[in-house]
């Protein structure tokens, strides 16, 4: 049973939240936006037994369009904000601020900070039959080729083609998803010069992008679509000392911008995820 409490969503299990919070690793997730649901929905999928803070910057979105000094400064607030919250560890559940300054974060902030790439590229080198691997990202995450430089320090010899799709995520945060044909036509305007190639890979580089599985797989057939949240879940407790419970993992949900809209999306998309309570922050104070 699901319970909502105090802006927190939580499931019921009958265990104390004292003994629960002594036992659990608190970590934080954050995103520009939506798109880092896709991500949290495979963590807890993996992860029983954890506290989440999710933050998504929705006053922000989009991040993939700015410059790597922007994105810098956004992301520095957004681990503040998280920090402040008590988190031990971080989950950058974002293609864009994984790929252009994960190190930044990592030499300021001395907790453990997991982004992306690296989950998602040796599970692309495990995947791929004819080395030939596709990376779709936002602007900034393709120019700064960090999936290409990730893959290529994994394993020698493979080709990386990236293509950005800026529209992406201003449709999807917009909620047109999967069959709007504004979407199917941008799908088909993207993903054109690479129908028909030997690309047999394609790794979803923002988190954002599996909202429109359907719509990509079905222009794209035969072509494995690799989810970058499912391969981050799959490595967390690997990547990060974790110490989890039996109990289910409970999430308190933040956003910086218009949280009934976040709310509706969020719930009529990824049901596994009960995006009851949301509570709207000033990200700008961090
Ligand atoms: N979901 C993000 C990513 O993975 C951010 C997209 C954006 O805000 O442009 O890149």
């Amino acid at each position: 049973m699901v319970l909502e409490t105090n802006g927190r969503v939580c499931y019921n299990t009958g265990i104390e939240e004292t003994e629960r919070d002594m036992e659990r690793t608190k970590i934080g997730v954050f995103d520009s936006g939506l798109g880092g649901l896709t991500v949290l929905n495979e963590i807890c999928r993996y992860n029983d037994g954890l506290d989440i803070i999710y933050f998504g910057d929705t006053a922000r979105v989009p991040y993939g369009s700015r410059s790597p000094e922007t994105i810098a400064r956004y992301a520095e607030q957004d681990v503040r904000f998280l920090l402040a919250q008590g988190v031990e560890a971080i989950v950058i559940a974002c293609g864009t601020v994984s790929a252009t300054c994960i190190d930044l974060l990592r030499s300021r902030y001395r907790i453990p900070i997991l982004g992306v790439i690296e989950p998602a590229a040796s599970e692309a080198v495990r995947m791929t039959k004819t080395g030939h691997i596709g990376v779709l990202g936002t602007k900034a995450t393709v120019q700064s080729g960090a999936y290409a430089k990730e893959i290529g320090r994994v394993s020698e010899g493979k080709r990386v083609t990236g293509v950005a799709c800026p529209l992406f995520v201003p449709l999807i945060e917009n909620g047109f998803v999967e069959d709007d044909p504004i979407t199917l036509l941008t799908v088909e305007r993207y993903l054109a010069p690479i129908r028909n190639t030997d690309i047999d890979t394609l790794i979803l580089g923002c988190t954002h992008y599996p909202f429109l599985t359907n719509a990509i797989g079905a222009f794209l057939p035969g072509v494995r679509l690799l989810n970058i949240g499912t391969a981050l879940a799959q490595k967390l407790s690997h990547a990060i000392p974790l110490q989890k419970n039996d109990a289910p993992s409970d999430v308190a949900y933040y956003v910086s911008d218009d949280d009934a809209s976040f709310r509706s999306i969020a719930n009529a998309r990824l049901d596994a995820i009960p995006a009851g309570v949301v509570q709207k922050i000033n990200i700008e104070s961090y």
